[in-house]
């Protein structure tokens, strides 16, 4: 299954370059640092273009809510994602999120479609590939690109040794000849903080710094935020593995996972780089969102300069 094999590979080839520039390290931490070393080896990292389509125009947002979400980390999550087309001065999410108008022509709207809630955990709390696919096919795909969250107490193949959150794309019955967008992001809370949190959460091994203050008050969530950024900035610009991306397309660096671990200018292995600081809770951000929100989101390759661009 075309998907299944993207999503391994994807591991593998992570997996080799961490280990291959930084030995025994954990991989949340390492794929920053690879990227990092990669970028300081090729300065003029370019995403090719792959003459496929990108999700341009209104594209509809479901989410599937799986395990347990309180009301105020559902709130983080929707606020995000109805922030990327709210438009307000920069530094902000929709002025983030204008970046992917840069890849081709077109820009892309985020509306906000219907929400699922699977706090039974009706497939367990331990998920394989193929789970991810078969959840994102029971909600709607038409113009649609579907998102799953799982909770803090569900593990999910290869999340926190390889993955923090990933995109894909699969047929929507086994007739079907199109393929819709879907998008997985876990809460690393329990299983993962330093990982797939930092810079909110101390990273088991490499360069250490401390852990900055994370603007929403929820580590887990706020660390979700940057993963969901991550894969629907390269889910739009990549969605069918034949769009922008540079490298193996089993293994590609996208949008933004061509920039991982940069947040501001100055950014190197172990340091977010320089950013905002909320001077009442102490919080660093980059972005500001719908209902006084703040955010911290990944720097973005830009198509015009070929460099990783921050907000701030
Ligand atoms: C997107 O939706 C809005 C509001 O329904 C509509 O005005 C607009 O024409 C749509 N854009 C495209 C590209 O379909």
């Amino acid at each position: 299954m075309a998907s299944s094999h993207h999503f391994l590979q994807l591991s593998i080839s992570l997996f080799f370059l961490s280990s291959l520039l930084i030995p025994s390290t954990a991989l949340g931490t390492a794929r920053m640092t690879a990227r990092m070393l990669y970028l300081v080896q090729q300065p003029a990292t370019v995403l090719n273009y792959h003459n496929g389509p990108l999700l341009k125009g209104n594209l509809t947002v479901n989410i599937i809510w799986y395990g347990k979400f309180t009301t105020p980390q559902r709130a983080i999550l929707i606020d995000f994602i109805q922030s990327v087309n709210l438009h307000m001065p920069a530094p902000s999410v929709s002025s983030w999120w204008s970046m992917t108008e840069k890849y081709k022509v077109g820009s892309t709207t985020l509306i906000l479609g219907k929400q699922t809630f699977d706090d039974k955990y009706s497939m367990g709390k331990s998920l394989q590939i193929n789970s991810l696919a078969r959840m994102a096919r029971r909600a709607d795909h038409v113009n649609a690109i579907n998102v799953i969250f799982t909770a803090q107490d569900v593990s999910v193949y290869d999340f926190c040794m390889n993955l923090c959150g990933t995109h894909d794309s699969v047929r929507a019955s086994k007739q079907s000849k199109t393929k819709f967008p879907y998008i997985w992001v876990g809460n690393p809370e329990l299983q993962c903080p330093g990982e797939c949190a930092w810079p909110f959460a101390q990273p088991p091994y490499g360069p250490q710094t401390k852990p900055l203050v994370s603007p929403n008050g929820d580590v887990g969530i706020d660390g979700m935020i940057i993963n969901l950024a991550t894969v629907l900035a390269d889910a739009v610009t990549n969605p069918y593995d034949n769009g922008f991306y540079q490298g193996p397309a089993s293994a590609p660096l996208e949008a933004v996972s061509a920039c991982t671990g940069i947040y501001g200018k100055g950014a190197y292995p172990g340091y977010p780089g320089e950013l905002l600081l909320d001077k009442t809770t102490g919080a660093s951000y980059n972005a500001a969102g719908i209902h006084g929100r703040k955010y911290l989101l990944p720097a973005m390759w830009n198509p015009k300069t070929s460099a990783c661009t921050t907000l701030v």
